[in-house]
């Protein structure tokens, strides 16, 4: 196992009603600043439950925060938090909000006179944010208790990480997720799938903690994801729970300490979505089959105890159970409704360029556990997407 340390402070208040939580998380002299996105919460009762949680509270509202959030949209609530003295930033919604509210969070204690894009293009440093608390309403991203956060800025979708905009406490109340549409369902199952295989599928390093928990909640999605899916079960909340526990899980640090990751699907993915506005599990969908493909004999191990324990392949020689365990992913994919391949989502070989060009703007020219993924290898996974 790799050296590692670890701490998680968010509160996770789980379960039905707990909404409620917020108006004791929150101090009560606090000046709050509630962000949301496009309206979602106003139609399924999640802004009734949050304004009455807040009725004690002084609170403004700045609304907008479109998925895939971008700067130029976040950066309007500057105005708000300088007027009204904001010192605290709830947000109430999926990933892009909570994403989009760590954004805010940062740029509005800035230095001075600088453009709060550096954090992202610059990659430079956050040293001090305004307190956020999230109330998730899709499971997907694991943003409501991590410290990471993408931002979109004219086709560029950048990312930046701070422990300063890890939210203190996030709510997660599994009934508000059944005003999502399948797509956002199937969505949030890939997302949080992908994070998990992007720590568990690399190379062994006899880290059994970290894998049997992924190897669980890779199951976990496997087999409660297409039941959110179908008329007979989208209702259950046990099934909910489990998928947004699922997700708080794949991407809150605990199964990525202490072993290599590869988030090369991912940053892939984030070209797909920056160049032609592919939903972001989508272009994970895509590329990750791809990646299992080319990078087959660097990940062979790894791809084995995937077969055998995530997938219970047992016939077969290697190649074949690796094979297998890869049209496997793929199916969960199709069964999850979302794409394989580029040609899936009208896009081919002549778009390929443009990522790479994107790619090498964006310094991703070194990806994966062992930093050997170049924009050579980046072609041949797009190559074999399409
Ligand atoms: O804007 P509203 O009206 O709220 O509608 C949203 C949005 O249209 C809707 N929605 C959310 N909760 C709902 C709901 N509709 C009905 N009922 C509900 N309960 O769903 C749509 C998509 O929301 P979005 O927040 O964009 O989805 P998601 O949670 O998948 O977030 C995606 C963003 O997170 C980033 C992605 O790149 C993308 O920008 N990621 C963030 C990560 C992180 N912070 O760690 C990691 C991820 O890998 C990912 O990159
Ligand atoms: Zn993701």
């Amino acid at each position: 196992m790799l050296n590692f340390s670890f701490q998680n402070p968010t509160r996770i208040h789980f379960g039905e009603g707990q909404i409620a939580a917020i108006s004791q998380e929150i101090p009560s002299d606090a000046r709050v600043l509630l962000v949301y996105g496009g309206g979602s919460i106003k139609s399924n009762g999640v802004y009734q439950q949050v304004i009455s949680a807040l009725n004690e509270h002084t609170f403004f509202e700045f609304s907008g925060i479109e998925p895939n959030p971008s700067y130029n949209t976040l950066m309007k609530a500057s105005e708000i938090i300088k007027a009204e003295r904001i010192d605290y930033i709830l947000a109430v919604g999926g990933g892009s909000v909570v994403d989009g509210a760590k954004f805010i969070a940062a740029a509005a204690l800035y230095e001075d006179g600088n453009d709060p894009w550096d954090i992202l293009a610059k990659q430079q440093a956050v040293k001090k944010a305004l307190p956020i608390g999230a109330v998730l309403t899709l499971p997907a991203t694991g943003s409501e208790s991590n410290g990471n956060s993408v931002v979109t800025r004219d086709g560029n979708k950048l990312a930046f990480s701070s422990p300063l905009v890890r939210p203190l406490f996030a709510v997660l109340d599994p009934k508000v997720t059944l005003s999502l549409s399948d797509r956002q369902i199937s969505n949030g199952v890939v997302d949080a799938f992908v994070h998990t295989i992007e720590q568990y599928l690399t190379y062994s390093v006899n880290g059994k903690v970290q894998d049997r928990f992924s190897e669980g909640l890779l199951q976990t999605l496997i087999e409660e994801g297409p039941k959110a899916l179908s008329a007979d079960t989208k209702d259950d909340l046990d099934i909910r729970s489990n998928i947004m526990w699922s997700a708080t899980m794949a991407l809150n640090g605990l199964i990525g300490a202490g072993v290599p990751q590869d988030w090369s699907t991912h940053m892939i993915g984030h070209e797909l979505t920056g160049a032609f506005g592919i939903d972001h599990a989508r272009t994970l969908s895509i590329v990750l089959p791809a990646v299992m493909k080319v990078r087959k004999a660097q990940k062979r191990e790894k791809l084995l105890q995937y077969a055998t324990r995530v997938w219970q392949i047992t016939e077969g020689d290697e190649d074949a159970r690796i094979d297998q365990a890869i049209r496997l992913t793929e199916e969960f994919f199709e069964k999850m409704q979302v794409p394989t391949r580029l040609s899936d989502v009208e896009l081919g070989s002549k778009d390929i360029d443009l990522l790479i060009e994107r790619l090498e703007q964006h310094g991703m020219t070194a990806l994966g556990e062992n930093s050997d993924i170049s924009l050579q290898t980046s072609r041949e996974i797009l190559t074999l997407a399409v």
